[in-house]
């Protein structure tokens, strides 16, 4: 077997190079090999394909644009009889973890696993890091709070909340993969979140939560018609449900023949007791097409516009007023709430959402 790093093939034009690789590659390198050889095959490529942009462009500029570095693992991917996006993982987590192997090397055995969760798993891990480091001299938000809501809610003192807006994370079964607009979207975010075991912790949480409200407190939970009667009796046991709501969004859901395309979900409005007036003439219907192109889902998989918590914010308080978000994510609740000169309190699990949600709020407040 010829090695495919022979000093003897680098002399050759770059289309006979391709044409030998594509002629020696073995099936059965471990993806750590595998990472080894594309990475040299891409710097190599990559020196043809910048000296031919070089003599190509006047100002002798070596541009090493997205589209060259996207061309040349386009090549080594060919070689290899995989995409392009798939090399440059690969060898992403494989560099990363040479060069930083006490935060990234244990990555290299998951990558034997699977090349997209090893990925996956460092962009997460670099996004925090990131966050880590601009946060850093950021100050304390003694409201927005890192931790599981269960426990962190026992700290919210009594009859402080009029509002409670949160979308609980109810899983990968009621939001649908379209929503995810892009394949990359979907690769580059981690989200968790089950079924199963959301509805028991909702009752819990419900239960505890009851008397942080006051007495006529207003609840609005983003839902799904798929998880509608499963969210119903639980909110109904210690709460009045008063309404359905839904919100016209038009995201670009890709159809089907077989199902109709989804432009519109639902929240749960509930009360605590009381008369809390929402103003008049409301319809149960809100109109937020173009609010979610805008706002989009930049920061997080399940992330709601700001646009809509405004609009039921407004509805449901006054200004001084607290509104909380058990599980506030990016913290598109909280910065709805900032804007509008109302209290609030958030609680998110994950450092990656609550770090988020930190540089968000700092963003609206400047
Ligand atoms: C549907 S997302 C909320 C997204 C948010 N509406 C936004 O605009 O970014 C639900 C969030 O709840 C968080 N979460 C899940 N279980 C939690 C728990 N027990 N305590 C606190 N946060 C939790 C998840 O990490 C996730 O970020």
């Amino acid at each position: 077997m010829a090695t495919v790093s022979g000093d003897w093939i680098k002399k050759l034009p770059l289309d006979s190079q391709i044409e030998i690789y594509e002629n020696i590659v073995r099936k059965d390198y471990t993806q750590v090999e595998l990472a080894k050889i594309q990475s040299e095959l891409k710097d190599e490529f990559s020196k043809h394909t910048e000296q031919g942009r070089r003599t190509d462009l006047e100002d002798g500029t070596s541009a090493k644009n997205f589209a060259e570095v996207k061309r040349v693992s386009d090549m080594v991917g060919g070689i290899f009889g995989e995409s392009g996006r798939t090399v440059e993982k690969r060898v992403s987590v494989y560099k990363q973890a040479k060069e930083n192997p006490d935060d990234y090397g244990d990555l290299l055995e998951r990558m034997e696993e699977s090349v997209h969760s090893a990925h996956r798993e460092l962009k997460r891990r670099k996004d925090i890091a990131e966050r880590e480091e601009k946060l850093k001299d950021a100050p304390e938000l003694k409201n927005l709070i890192l931790g599981d809501c269960l426990e962190k809610i026992e700290e919210i003192p009594d009859d402080s909340i009029h509002l409670l807006l949160t979308d609980p994370p109810y899983g990968t079964n009621t939001v649908t993969g379209a929503r995810f607009e892009t394949e990359k979207l979907r690769e580059d975010w981690t989200y968790d979140g089950d079924d199963e075991s959301v509805y028991p912790l909702l009752n819990r949480l419900f239960e505890k939560m009851k008397p942080k409200l006051v007495k006529d407190a207003h609840i609005y939970i983003f839902t799904s018609w798929k998880a509608w009667h499963r969210l119903y009796p639980i909110v109904d046991e210690f709460f009045e449900v008063k309404n359905w709501l839904v919100y016209l969004h038009y995201m670009a859901t890709a159809g089907d023949l077989y199902r109709y395309r989804t432009a519109a979900s639902s929240i749960m409005f509930a009360s605590n007791g009381g008369k809390r007036p929402i103003g008049s003439h409301k319809w149960n219907f809100i109109d937020e097409r173009g609010t979610y192109r805008k706002d989009g889902m930049a920061h997080h998989p399940a992330q709601k516009s700001i646009s809509i918590c405004k609009k039921l914010i407004e509805n449901s308080t006054v200004e001084g007023e607290t509104v909380l978000d058990p599980f506030c994510g990016s913290g598109s609740t909280l910065v709805a709430a900032e804007e509008l000169g109302r209290n609030w309190i958030g609680i998110e699990k994950e450092r990656r959402w609550y770090d988020v949600a930190k540089s968000r709020i700092l963003e609206a407040r400047n």
